[in-house]
């Protein structure tokens, strides 16, 4: 059968674009689909400065924010990247696999490098080899797809790119994976930058929406976004990036179609309105269920383990195979 993996990073609180990028498809379409793995890679989150205690905590709330979305541990795995040894085990091979230009070709090392230096800060080594991480994340569980928003597209790319080298030189060991991306909203945009991505590790938070902003703060984020010059409501993504973003978003929400959506809009004050209900409506039960999910912290625990186990066992044998295809002398 099909297999899926996907994974979300506690760098920071998940965000709106998590969400519709990635974890509402996760829970509505692929854990009914396939055999799905879905994990909180808290390892990559060590690739730029961190807060030990609040990684803990910020891990913690994303696998329950999971759950809370509706990942259900009876028909999916959810785990902990740093559970499961064989993602460290399998990284290294992959470095061993790319190679040094190809890494820094990627847009995301680059960003992030970049910030990391206007912050005066040291650009960690394991952000240039994040994602030969990425990749041993998705090929060790002979993944066919790899559902993310479109900032990772380039990421699986190189993942494809790795796995074929891997078994053109050692013999075919993975599957080759490709990405899905949502039809609407696969980037969703800062609400104050429309022409950057709404990410969660932003130092500006009024432009993004965390999925447990309180009702009151989501409406005044989104009645505060960025508009275009320009008064009538159009679905023009290039020269009005922030009302496009409004109508991607207003679209993944109530299942519509951005461009019909302009048409029903003749201002951009009615337009924020509308999606700040809907965003709002949208988010009640994930937080509703956060709540009570965090009150029994035990009871998450308990899936992270099982969802470990199961990740592993099925990990573990591909590995292996990998350690022995490049010429590693097995314990015995
Ligand atoms: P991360 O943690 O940045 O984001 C998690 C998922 O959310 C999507 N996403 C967005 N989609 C639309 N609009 C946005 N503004 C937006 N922001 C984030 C991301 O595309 C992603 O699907 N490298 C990955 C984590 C990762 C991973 C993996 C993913 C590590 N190993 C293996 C898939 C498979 C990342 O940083 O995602």
């Amino acid at each position: 059968g099909t297999r899926i993996f996907s994974g979300v990073q506690p760098t920071g609180h998940l965000t709106l674009g998590n969400y519709l990028g990635a974890v509402r498809r996760w829970a509505e379409v692929d854990q009914h689909r396939a055999e799905a793995l879905f994990c909180v890679v808290d390892l990559h989150a060590l690739t730029v400065e961190h807060d030990p205690a609040r990684l803990r905590r910020v891990s913690r709330q994303a696998a329950t924010l999971l759950l809370a979305a509706g990942l259900d541990p009876e028909l999916c795995t959810v785990f902990v990247q740093s559970h499961v040894e064989e993602h460290l085990r399998l990284s290294y091979l992959m470095e061993c696999t790319a190679s040094d230009g190809e890494m820094r070709r990627m847009i995301q090392y680059k960003e992030k490098a970049a910030r990391e230096q206007a912050r005066g800060g040291s650009v960690r080594l394991s952000l240039l080899t994040y994602p030969a991480l990425m990749a041993a994340d998705i090929l060790a569980y002979g993944t066919h797809e790899v559902p993310v928003g479109e900032d990772q597209a380039q990421h699986v790319e190189l993942t494809r790119d790795l796995a074929v080298r891997f078994n053109q030189r050692y013999g075919a060991t993975f599957v080759v994976p490709k990405a899905t991306h949502p039809v609407v909203a696969a980037r969703v945009r800062d609400l104050q930058e429309p022409t950057s991505k709404m990410g969660k590790s932003h130092a500006r938070t009024a432009g993004v929406v965390y999925l447990l902003d309180e009702p009151e703060v989501v409406r005044k984020k989104v009645l505060r976004a960025v508009t275009d010059a320009g008064r009538d409501v159009a679905y023009e993504p290039e020269q009005r990036p922030g009302v496009a973003n409004l109508l991607n978003v207003l679209a993944a929400c109530t299942g519509g179609d951005p461009r019909r959506l302009a048409e029903e809009y003749d201002s951009y004050g009615a337009l924020k309105k509308d999606v700040a209900e809907a965003v709002v409506e949208m988010l009640r039960p994930v937080r509703e269920r956060h709540a009570e999910l965090a009150a029994d912290p035990s009871s998450v625990d308990a899936v992270l383990r099982r969802g470990a186990e199961r990740a592993r066992s099925l990990a573990r044998p591909r590995v292996d195979a990998a350690f022995e295809a490049v010429g590693l002398l097995p314990a015995g």
